[in-house]
């Protein structure tokens, strides 16, 4: 995505008010992409994510020979070609901004006999990608070409690719996910061992579509997971419902927590309990977020969430609970900013590889607007007051979520907060300046 930067600012209003619906779950946008590429026949994607990642997911798996089309307004089909069925890429596969893209990708194309090169943007170009390349190597793939295991980079995938046993050495979604996209190819069982479980989207849409999937705890505790998946499955079509992002609806949520007298709801959010960390974490701090018509979409619990503005507090809030909210810290962070007391999150070390330093940018973010806060060692510390000074500039570094959550503290603060570049909220969330000012949001 070449745009040039749009400065944004956010101002305090009247209290928010009324019902939205924020866009679709990214991970799983991004999945039902490429295991639609993978199965044999059509696949239709109803409320898909039309942001820039999932686009550029799109677009990939299209120069990999897969048939994608909109067919309506959220509406995509997909034409697989079966495992092992891409073809060479005759251009490098471009990412833009998404990691998850990019690394699926690389499992999903690490099981096939072509070559591809992968890149991205400055922000994915900055990114470690050795961490996803170690297990694919395993399986049989090989990196033919790469400045420091980052982006470009040219993958040589498997011809016999072999099944393994791997523990990610950190808990991500996004290792788990391309070491079983790549078994997927392999004869008999490749395995994941998960010390803290991460969101479970792959495994579980995996089995939506056929393949022999088995979870099981793992661990003296039994707190880890191992996912055991057989290899060469024939992936069969199925449609897939993507619910509403939970790691998008957290910037309204918390913007009408903060924001006196607010009262909205949000519909349809993804309610997997691995992704709930932050609902988790604002009801221990006071907030008041009440889960309405809970049901089941597309095999994934969904609520309505009514949202109410309150005061909250500050708490600890432990390292285990990363996982399940790892996207949602910068948003956190501002909560609270707001809240009463000091509130200390633990375990951040993953933040810094994010689209951004996500570490570094959350306090910059902070301290911009006159909010005390610290990193001590992977922690992150922030002295809430009840209410935030505002008027910084903050700069973004080309993180959607760096972006929205500064522009939610400026609708909470004093004064208005201004970011220098809100091109990258299209990313995950686009339609997210209308969407706030249909709620009563000043964003200019
Ligand atoms: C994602 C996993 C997370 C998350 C990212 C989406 C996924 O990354 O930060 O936005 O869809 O698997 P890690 O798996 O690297 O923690």
């Amino acid at each position: 995505m070449q745009v040039l930067p749009t400065p944004l600012t956010a101002r305090r209003n009247g209290p928010l008010n009324g019902r939205a619906r924020v866009p679709g779950d990214k991970s799983i946008s991004i999945r039902a992409l490429i295991l639609g590429a993978l199965a044999v026949g059509a696949t239709r994607i109803g409320g898909m994510l039309e942001g820039e990642d999932a686009l550029n997911t799109a677009n990939a798996l299209q120069a990999l020979g897969a048939r994608v089309r909109r067919t309506g307004e959220q509406e995509w089909l997909i034409h697989g070609v079966g495992i092992g069925g891409f073809a060479e890429p005759a251009i490098a596969l471009d990412f833009g901004n998404s990691g998850t893209g990019c690394r699926l990708a690389l499992g999903a194309v690490a099981g096939c006999p072509i070559t591809a090169t992968f890149d991205g943007d400055a922000s994915l170009r900055s990114r470690p990608m050795r961490r996803v390349l170690d297990p694919l190597e395993r399986i049989g793939a090989r990196t033919l070409a790469s400045a420091d295991g980052r982006l470009p980079l040219t993958l040589a995938g498997a011809r016999d690719p072999v099944p393994v046993v791997f523990e990610p050495p950190v808990p991500s979604a996004q290792l788990k996910s391309a070491t079983l996209l790549a078994g997927l190819a392999a004869p008999g069982e490749t395995v994941v061992i998960e010390t803290e479980p991460t969101r479970d989207h792959t495994e579980r849409m995996l089995a939506h579509f056929g393949a022999d999937v088995r979870v099981e705890p793992d661990g003296a505790d039994g707190k880890g997971r191992r996912i055991a998946l057989t290899g060469q499955p024939e992936l069969t079509p199925r449609p897939v419902v993507v619910p509403a992002d939970p790691s998008s609806a957290a910037f309204p949520l918390v913007a009408a927590l903060l924001v006196p007298g607010s009262d909205i709801i949000l519909e349809g959010v993804m309610m997997n309990p691995l992704r709930t960390g932050l609902i988790a974490t604002l009801g221990e701090m006071g907030a008041s977020i009440e889960r309405l018509d809970q049901r089941d979409e597309g095999g994934e619990a969904v609520a309505d969430l009514r949202v109410r503005a309150g005061t909250l507090r500050g708490i600890e809030v432990p390292a285990a609970r990363a996982p399940a909210m790892i996207d949602e810290y910068p948003v956190l962070a501002v909560a609270a900013a707001f809240a009463e007391g000091t509130t200390v999150m633990r375990g951040l070390k993953e933040l810094r590889v994010k689209e951004s330093d996500r570490l570094a940018a959350t306090l910059a973010l902070l301290r911009a607007n006159a909010v005390a806060a610290d990193i001590e060692g992977d922690d992150l510390i922030v002295h809430g007051r009840g209410r935030a000074s505002g008027g910084g500039m903050v700069r973004t570094h080309m993180d959607h979520r760096i972006a929205m959550a500064a522009l939610v503290l400026g609708l909470a603060s004093e004064r208005p907060v201004q970011i220098d570049d809100g091109s990258f909220i299209a990313t995950s969330f686009p339609g997210f300046v209308e969407l706030m000012r249909s709620l009563g949001a000043d964003l200019s």
